[in-house]
C-alpha cells in the first residue's frame, strides 16, 4: 500500500447503454460518495453510497430501475465490491432485494466471497436488508420495447441470433414474443487521501437473458478490480467483458505506468463498435472514464 498523502477522487459511471440525459444522478451520487469519504476517510464505503444512490434512482439498470427479464415478471441482479483493505463480496442472480451493493458488502464479512440466488436472498432478510420495491411503469415500459425488437430480425445482442432465446428458453412460463437491448452496470471508482482503493458495482444485468443468467459485474477480475495501483469498474456486455478479463487486464496496465486514459481508452479498444463497453478508473494520481458510448459519469475530487 502506498503512504503517498493523494487528494481523495471518485468516478462514478450509469452505464454504458445509458442515456447522457441522466448524468445528474451521477453527480448525486458522486456527491454522496465525496460526502462519504469526508465522514470517515472509507474508499470502500464512499463507493458503496455511490453506487446505492443510482440502484435507488431507478432510471439505471440496476437496483430500482433493473431490466425485466425476458418473462416480464422476473428481475435478477449482479453486485460487487473490492478494496484494498481486503474486503472481496459478491453477488449473483439475486432477487427481490432493494441494494444488492449492500448485501455484496455484507457478504465480504461471511467466510465466503460471493453467494447466488435463493441463498443470497436468505442471507439479505436473515441481516435485514429491504425487498425491491414493485416494478415500476418505466420498468414495464422498458420491457415491452425490447420484446418488439426481440420480434423482429436484427439482433438485439450483438451477433447472437434472436430465435437462439426462443430456442433454449428456460422460464417457467411460455415466451411471448408480441404482435433496447440493455445491458448495463452502475459503478464507482474511489480513492481514498490515505491511499486506498475501492470499487463497487451493482446491475440488472442484460435484457435479453435467459434465466439465471450472470454477467461480469460479479466476477472479480472482469466487472471490477482493485489493487495497490488503483480501481477499475467496467460496463458494457458481460458476455464480451469476461473474456477479455477487463478489469484486470485494464489494472495491470495502470500498474505498469501506463497513463490513465491510454489504458482505458486501450481497454475500450479491444471491443468492436457494436459492442457497447465502458471503463472507469483511479489511479494513484489520476481519475478518468472512457466508453464507446456517451455513457453518463461524474469525477470529483476531495479538496
Ligand atoms: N455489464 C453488465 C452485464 O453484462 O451484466
Amino acid at each position: 500500500m502506498s503512504t503517498r498523502q493523494q487528494a481523495g477522487a471518485v468516478v462514478v459511471h450509469g452505464g454504458a447503454g445509458a442515456s447522457r440525459e441522466h448524468e445528474d444522478g451521477c453527480v448525486l451520487a458522486a456527491r454522496r460518495a465525496l460526502a462519504q469519504l469526508e465522514a470517515n476517510g472509507d474508499a470502500l464505503d464512499a463507493a458503496i453510497a455511490a453506487v446505492t444512490a443510482l440502484e435507488d434512482d431507478g432510471r439505471f439498470n440496476a437496483g430500482s430501475g433493473s431490466v425485466l427479464c425476458l418473462d416480464g415478471a422476473t428481475v435478477e441482479m449482479d453486485a460487487s465490491i473490492m478494496d484494498t483493505r481486503g474486503r472481496l463480496g459478491a453477488v449473483a442472480c439475486l432477487q427481490d432485494v432493494k441494494n444488492p451493493v449492500l448485501l455484496a458488502r455484507a457478504i465480504a464479512d461471511t467466510p465466503h466471497w460471493m453467494l447466488a440466488g435463493e441463498g443470497a436472498q436468505r442471507f439479505a432478510r436473515a441481516i435485514g436488508l429491504p425487498a425491491s420495491p414493485p416494478l415500476s411503469e418505466r420498468q414495464r415500459a422498458n420491457h415491452r420495447k425490447l420484446l418488439g425488437r426481440m420480434a423482429g430480425s436484427v439482433p438485439v445482442m450483438p451477433g447472437i441470433d434472436n430465435s437462439l432465446f426462443a430456442r433454449t428458453w428456460n422460464y417457467k412460463t411460455p415466451l411471448e414474443l408480441p404482435q433496447g437491448s440493455a445491458c448495463d452496470t452502475v459503478g464507482a471508482v474511489v480513492r481514498g487521501a490515505d491511499g486506498h482503493f475501492a470499487v463497487a458495482c451493482s446491475t440488472g444485468g442484460s435484457a435479453p437473458s435467459l434465466l439465471g443468467r450472470v454477467g461480469d459485474s460479479p466476477i472479480v477480475g472482469c466487472g471490477f478490480y482493485a489493487g495497490p495501483d488503483g480501481a477499475v469498474a467496467a460496463t458494457g456486455i458481460g458476455e464480451h467483458i469476461v473474456r477479455h478479463l477487463l478489469a484486470r487486464t485494464v489494472y495491470g496496465w495502470i500498474a505498469d505506468g501506463m497513463p490513465l486514459a491510454q489504458a482505458l481508452q486501450r481497454g475500450v479498444d479491444l471491443f468492436g463498435p457494436d459492442i457497447d463497453v465502458g471503463l472507469i478508473a483511479v489511479s494513484r494520481s489520476e481519475a478518468a472514464s472512457c466508453s464507446n458510448r456517451d455513457m453518463p459519469q461524474a469525477r470529483m475530487m476531495q479538496r
